[in-house]
C-alpha cells in the first residue's frame, strides 16, 4: 500500500498529504466511497455540513477496520451557522451525525463577509480546539484580508486554508502568503472537476512522457507544490490511481508548462460568494 507523506500544521499536528473529495456524494455514495478509499490507504477525508453527507462519511470511518487515531476527518461549518454559540451548536450536530468524538480538522467553509460574522466563528473555533473536540482548526475560502483579521483579533492563525487550486487557477499569491504564515494550503476541485484540465493536450503529453495518467500529472503538480489535494472520486480504481502519485516527479518546466493556461475560477469568489 502507498505511504502517503505528512505534512506538520502549524498546531503540530500531521496531515496526510493527499485526501478524498466527498462532494457532491449523497450519504450512500459517501459511505461506500469512504470505506473503499480507507481500505485503499487513504488516510484524510473531506466533508462539510452542506455536503450533506456526514452520517455517511462516519459510517464509513467506523466500519473501515481502519483504527479512529489514522484518520483524519474534516468537516466545515456553513455560512447560516455563522456566530459565536451558533458555531458551537453546528458543530456539535456535525459531531453527531459524524458519530465521532472529536473531529480532526474544523474549517469555516466561506467567509461569508456579507454575513460578517467569520470572527465570531473563529473565536469558537478557538474554543473548540481548547476543549478538546477539534484537533486542528482551519478556514476555507478566505483571502489574506480575512487571515489578517482572525489573526489581528484572536492571535490564532488557521493551520490550513483550503481554497480553488487547478492548474487553471494556479493561486501564486495566496499560496505565496500561506508559505509565510506557515498556514498549509489544502486545493479543492484539484482535477478541475475532471473537465477540460484532463484532455488537456500539454498534461497528456507530460503524462505520456512519463507513464502515468493525466489526474496522476495534476495531483503531482499539487503534491509538487507543496499543496495537499482532495480529489473526488467515488471509483475505486480511480482513487487508488489519484492515491499513487508519490513514486515519480515532475520536471520543473513540466511544472510550468501545466499551469500555463487561461486563468479562470471553477467556483465562487471568496468577496461575493454568500454560501449559506
Ligand atoms: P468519478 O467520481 O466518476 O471518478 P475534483 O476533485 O477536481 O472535483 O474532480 C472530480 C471529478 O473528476 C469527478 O467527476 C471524478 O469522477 C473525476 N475523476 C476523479 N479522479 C479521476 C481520474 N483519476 N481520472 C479521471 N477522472 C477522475
Amino acid at each position: 500500500m502507498t505511504s502517503i507523506p505528512a505534512h506538520t500544521l502549524n498546531d503540530g499536528t500531521a496531515l496526510p498529504g493527499i485526501g478524498l473529495g466527498t462532494w457532491p456524494m449523497n450519504d450512500t455514495q459517501a459511505e461506500q466511497a469512504v470505506r473503499d478509499a480507507l481500505q485503499a490507504g487513504y488516510r484524510l477525508v473531506d466533508t462539510a455540513t452542506n455536503y450533506r453527507n456526514e452520517t455517511g462519511v462516519g459510517r464509513a470511518v467506523a466500519s473501515s477496520g481502519v483504527p479512529r487515531e489514522e484518520i483524519v476527518v474534516t468537516t466545515k461549518l456553513p455560512g447560516r451557522h455563522h456566530g459565536y454559540e451558533e458555531t458551537l451548536a453546528s458543530f456539535e450536530e456535525s459531531r453527531r451525525r459524524l458519530g465521532l468524538e472529536y473531529v480532526d480538522l474544523y474549517l469555516i467553509h466561506w467567509p461569508n463577509p456579507g454575513v460578517g460574522k467569520y470572527v465570531d466563528s473563529w473565536k469558537a473555533m478557538v474554543k473548540l480546539r481548547q476543549d478538546g473536540l477539534v484537533r486542528s482548526i482551519g478556514v476555507s475560502n478566505f483571502t489574506p484580508e480575512h487571515i489578517g483579521r482572525i489573526e489581528k483579533e484572536t492571535g490564532v492563525l488557521p493551520a490550513v486554508n483550503q481554497i480553488e487550486l487547478h492548474p487553471l487557477f494556479p493561486q501564486e499569491e495566496l499560496r505565496a502568503f500561506h508559505a509565510d504564515k506557515g498556514i498549509v494550503t489544502e486545493s479543492w476541485s484539484p482535477l478541475g472537476r475532471g473537465s477540460r484540465i484532463l484532455d488537456d493536450p500539454t498534461v497528456i503529453t507530460v503524462a505520456e512522457a512519463l507513464g502515468v495518467t493525466p489526474a496522476q500529472v495534476v495531483l503531482r503538480w499539487h503534491v509538487q507544490l507543496g499543496a495537499v489535494p482532495i480529489p473526488k472520486s467515488a471509483d475505486p480504481a480511480r482513487q487508488r490511481q489519484n492515491l499513487d502519485v508519490f513514486g515519480f516527479e515532475l520536471g520543473p518546466a513540466q511544472m510550468t508548462v501545466i499551469a500555463d493556461q487561461v486563468r479562470r475560477r471553477l467556483g465562487g469568489d471568496p468577496e461575493q460568494h454568500e454560501e449559506l
